[in-house]
């Protein structure tokens, strides 16, 4: 039997996903540049993994990765992408169009790269549902308009035949959503869905994400800079930054208790509206460095104020807490806690 079709959906394992020591490279004419080195989490069914991290962390190629949508000409993709019990990574491209969009899928950070400007949003929902259900046109096609009401799109009826560039900002975004859910998927991919967006539009989003996401029982990986959407919305965190995981924990551990000077800093960097303001914003020191140029020992090294000697020769491995859960990638995470 093809293993690609004994992938059954909804199965009642928990772990839904593993990703193991993933590594991503890019060839570029001084050789390849490694984006993503040894990141590992998993995700349970029904879980929201918050992925935080500056610009350039290496967010949206850790998901992209897990669709497998890189050039495999031009990247190396390498570690263990276990989706149930299949190595993502050594799928076929003929083996990966099977599950992208229907028990995998993604909202990606840019609508317009996404949808397609030459076909309705009608017909490329519908096209999705046909590829991966066994259903007729009639049946995809009052499938996909249920969806478009159900996030919230007003006069489905007539939108269904709209292009994308007829609808606003939040409604392509809506739309984007409704397809990436039109086979109900185990797992959404959702990569700064909502940035692009005013506020209000942003929370009614997040809220139909949440809803969606309750009424079909997904698993949700959410990448996103906003610190403030993670802490209502997600239930676990990952930390990168510069192409590692540098903290992990569950989303109460991560505000209460962050070890990491890099989560700390990104914490402290949130605006908040108590008291007079007396001070200026806190903001983390330097930029992402580019991947030609990462620092030997810890990535964080040339940025962190508590770097000492070790920091600048030595990477520190990610390290279990006693607390279940929660990692960190620290030498002195444990003397630089006691400072406070
Ligand atoms: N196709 C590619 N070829 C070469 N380098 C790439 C490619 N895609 C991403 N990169 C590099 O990999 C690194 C991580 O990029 P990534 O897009 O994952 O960042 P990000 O955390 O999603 O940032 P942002 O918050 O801006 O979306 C960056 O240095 C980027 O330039
Ligand atoms: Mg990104």
């Amino acid at each position: 039997m093809n293993h690609v079709e004994v992938l059954t959906k909804h199965s009642v394992d928990n772990k839904i996903l593993e990703v193991r020591d993933l590594k991503v490279a890019f060839k570029t004419s001084n050789g390849y540049l490694q984006a993503i080195n040894s990141v590992s989490f998993s995700l349970e069914k029904g879980e929201i993994l918050g992925v935080v991290g500056e610009s350039g962390c290496g967010k949206s190629v850790t998901a992209t990765s897990i669709l497998g949508l890189f050039d495999r000409k031009k990247s190396r993709v390498e570690g263990k992408i276990q989706y149930k019990e299949h190595n993502l990574l050594r799928f076929s491209e003929k083996q990966y169009r099977k599950i992208r969009g229907n028990v995998i899928s993604m909202v990606h950070q840019n609508p317009m790269t996404s949808l397609d400007p030459l076909y309705t949003i009608g017909s490329q929902m519908i096209e999705t549902i046909l590829l991966h259900q066994d259903v007729s046109k009639q049946e995809a096609q009052m499938l996909a308009l249920d969806l478009l009401k159900k996030v919230g799109i007003p006069s489905a009826e007539q939108k269904i035949n709209a292009y994308p560039h007829q609808l606003s900002g939040g409604m392509k975004q809506r739309a984007m959503i409704a397809i990436a859910l039109a086979c109900k998927p185990d797992i959404l991919i959702a990569d700064e869905p909502t940035t692009a967006l005013d506020v209000t539009i942003q929370a009614q989003i997040l809220d139909l994400l949440l809803d969606l996401q309750k009424e079909y029982g997904m698993s949700i990986i959410f990448i996103t800079h906003d610190l403030g959407v993670v802490a209502e919305f997600c239930t676990k965190v990952m930390v990168m930054y510069l192409g590692q995981v540098v903290e992990s924990a569950d989303v109460k551990t991560i505000f209460t208790s962050p070890q990491h000077p890099y989560t700390k800093g990104l914490l402290k960097s949130i605006p908040t509206i108590e008291g007079e303001r007396k001070e200026k914003l806190f903001t983390i020191t330097g930029t992402v460095p580019p991947l030609s140029d990462i620092p030997k020992g810890c990535r964080f090294s040339n940025r962190c104020p508590h770097a000492k000697d070790r920091c600048n020769q030595e990477m520190p491995e990610l390290v279990e807490l006693s607390q279940s859960n929660h990692s960190v990638r620290c030498w002195f995470y444990e003397e630089i806690n006691h400072e406070r």
